[in-house]
């Protein structure tokens, strides 16, 4: 893994799952029912560390990822935060500048996230040296839309609104996400993260020039700061749904190497992004529910089209519930196995 993110053509690629400790995991629902709830589990070191490890123990993966959340952040940062059963996560809402200011210092952040830095440390000295850790933290302009709308929303409108009608609340709380993220990647680093991930889920829905300035921006400051910190830590960047604006995001984000959703084809990204560096990615996550031929034909394709340069091979977004083990190892075999 840290050698394809250096940049390295490997013979196979390096594998690992988004999303890979989850509830298509028998394993991990016994673990969370004994956690209580899912915000239970991301503050409980101990077993948030034996989630992250079970997709390890049972299939192998290249890389471990910290098992936390994109939304620790708000919380951290005084927001409430209860996640809905069957619906998703429900957070206070800010959209003035009183709720704006209302936000919790940056120092009182490390309160809410010392138990992710708890977690991280215990994974790096039982994961296998071979296994690379990755942390994670969600974009500013991801995390902003859930902090502005209150949940998950399909086409982020009330954070579009607000910037459209106050602009200086929603610049504002980008830059105040973004210096949260920065001292929250860093103190994942110093705890023992090997590779940080940055989560832009919802990059697609910026238009024109607020692509640039609200998706590729803030985490280029992000980059800037860790690189100057940690120069020796790689970077990933996940601007979701960027399509032809994957080309050039290397250099524009500062990233070791750009994830790739599944809306993108692989021998398109092999000529247009990899020339840049390295790139993940990008079996539909849909493939881990029907598994088959399709799984295995597909997963050759993205293999073989990526086979000129640097590349980790995952999934174009998160595995989903409703997926069956068995076509995780069949995808496994498949790219370690030609
Ligand atoms: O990838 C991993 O295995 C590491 C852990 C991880 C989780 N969430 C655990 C989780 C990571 C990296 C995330 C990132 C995340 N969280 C994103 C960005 C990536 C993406 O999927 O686009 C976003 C947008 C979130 C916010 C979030 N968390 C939502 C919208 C939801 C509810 C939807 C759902 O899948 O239930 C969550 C909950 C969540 N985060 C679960 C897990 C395993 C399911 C919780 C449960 O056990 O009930």
């Amino acid at each position: 893994m840290l050698r394809a993110l250096a940049g390295e053509t490997l013979p196979t690629p390096p594998i690992w799952m988004m999303r890979q400790a989850g509830r298509y995991l028998p394993e991990y629902k016994a673990t969370r029912a004994q956690a209580g709830d899912f915000l239970s589990l991301c503050y409980n070191p101990d077993l948030a560390a034996e989630v992250t490890l079970q997709p390890i123990r049972r299939y192998g993966f290249d890389a471990a990822i910290l098992f936390a959340d994109i939304l620790l952040v708000p919380q951290a940062l005084g927001a409430d935060l209860w996640f809905v059963t069957g619906e998703g996560p429900r957070l206070s809402t800010i959209t003035t500048a009183a709720e704006l200011n209302a936000l919790k210092p940056l120092d009182d952040i490390h309160k809410t996230l010392n138990p992710i830095y708890e977690t991280v440390k215990i994974l790096s000295r039982e994961l296998p040296k071979e296994t690379t850790l990755i942390g994670f933290a969600g974009a500013p302009w991801t995390v902003a839309t859930y902090m502005i709308a209150g949940r998950g929303t399909p086409d982020q409108g009330p954070a579009h609104a607000l910037k459209a009608e106050n602009r200086a609340v929603f610049d504002g709380l980008l830059d105040r996400i973004t210096e949260a993220t920065i001292h929250y990647l860093s103190a994942q680093i110093e705890a023992g993260a090997e590779v940080v991930k940055l989560f832009d889920s919802w990059a697609g829905s910026l238009q024109g020039a607020d692509f640039e300035n609200y998706s590729l921006k803030p985490m280029q400051k992000i980059t800037q700061a860790l690189k100057e910190k940690h120069p020796e830590t790689p970077i990933i960047a996940f601007p979701r749904g960027a399509g032809e604006r994957y080309t050039g995001a290397h250099a524009a984000i500062g990233a070791d190497c750009i994830a790739l959703d599944d809306g993108v084809s692989a021998s398109w990204a092999a000529e247009n992004v990899q020339t840049a560096g390295c790139v993940q990615g990008n079996l539909a996550s849909r493939h881990m529910v029907s598994g088959g031929e399709d799984l295995i034909r597909e997963t050759r394709q993205i293999v073989d089209a990526l086979s000129g340069g640097p590349h980790i091979f995952n999934l174009g977004h998160g595995i989903t519930p409703d997926a069956d083990p068995a076509n995780v190892q069949l995808m496994i075999d498949t790219v370690r196995g030609g």
